[in-house]
């Protein structure tokens, strides 16, 4: 049994392949990614590509996979600056993950989707998991397609394709920067460095978030759920609590009085301002049990404890 990660080495895989190997061991556990960073893993490695069919079928074959989690994507702040890449990497690459499993006897793969699959035409409140899919960026385009693709694989050869909306994800293990969302990680990170910070948001946009260590559990959830009770593919929609940066800022100024934040919205703006500000988890709730940990105050503090100790390492 080999579990075969995409994108390995993003924010959400360097997270969940240390869940994976505490769960399954490091032998059962594949590394991918389109670079390896240099390092001493407890997993083994491959560099894969996914917009590359043969070499997902080798991997595939090569290690025995029977589980995918296929995270590799370019996300909305960077898709909408290399729209080509965002394409292939996101909807041929996830083809190419759908095909592959199919053909070659894969039990389960999990892909996470997005809030980026909404559009200014969604509501703004409450989103539930079936509504309006009009996204306006390349990175929703090709994850709406990756969610259709998803659904129809399960109903048409019956492949087991499990996931969930996430909403935009705060962690300190790796420094994102490629979401529209990030503007989160990257003014908490500022402020414990005690700098001032430039927001590319307005003070006042509200986004649905999620801290990673919930993230991660909500993904193995899903993946160890009893398939019966899943009535969707990668539509649960999931999220902790609802933001806006003044509010994040108002919080960080609790622990550093000083913080002090400019807003500068730039085209990143438009991409938030056509997400909604709040999802409707009961589906997750009902289906696989979908449950977090920690609320707004307490991803806050906890971000802080640990990056007061990687503050060096992390410094631009
Ligand atoms: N965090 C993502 C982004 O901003 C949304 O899923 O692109």
């Amino acid at each position: 049994m080999t579990i075969m990660v995409t994108g390995s080495f993003g924010q959400v895989g360097t997270e969940l392949l240390e869940s994976l190997v505490q769960i399954q061991g490091h032998s059962e556990v594949l590394a991918t990614d389109i670079r390896i960073p240099d390092g001493d893993y407890e997993f083994e490695t491959e560099v894969l590509d996914v917009t590359d069919q043969e070499r997902i079928r080798y991997l595939i074959k090569k290690h025995s996979v029977t589980s995918i989690f296929h995270l590799a994507a370019i996300l909305s702040a960077l898709g909408e600056r290399m729209q080509d890449r965002a394409f292939d990497v996101n909807l041929t690459g996830t083809f190419n993950i759908l095909k592959a499993a199919r053909d070659l006897g894969v039990e389960k793969v999990i892909i996470p989707s997005t809030i980026g699959v909404f559009g200014s035409e969604t509501p703004r409140e409450n989103v539930p998991a079936v509504t309006v899919e009009r996204p306006e960026t390349m990175y929703g385009i090709t994850k709406v397609a990756a969610e259709l693709l998803s659904s129809y694989f399960r109903r048409s050869f019956s492949l087991d394709v499990r996931g969930v909306r996430y909403p935009g994800l705060i962690s300190y293990k790796t420094v994102p920067s490629a979401g529209t969302t990030d503007y989160a990680v990257d003014m908490i990170r500022y402020a414990v460095a005690g700098k001032g910070y430039v927001c590319y948001l307005k003070p006042d946009t509200v986004l649905p978030m999620m801290y990673m260590p919930d993230a991660i559990n909500a993904l193995l959830n899903v993946w160890l759920a009893d398939g019966e009770k899943l009535r969707y593919a990668l539509e649960y929609n999931i999220q902790a609590f609802s933001f806006s940066p003044a509010m994040l800022e108002k919080e960080l100024r609790t622990h550093f009085p000083d913080f002090r934040v400019d807003y500068r919205p730039d085209y990143r703006q438009g991409i938030a301002d056509s997400w909604p500000s709040s999802l409707d988890v009961t589906d997750a709730v009902r289906d696989w049990g979908f449950s977090c940990d920690y609320d707004f105050k307490t991803m806050v503090s906890d971000m802080i404890e640990h990056l007061e100790g990687k503050q060096t390492h992390w410094e631009k």
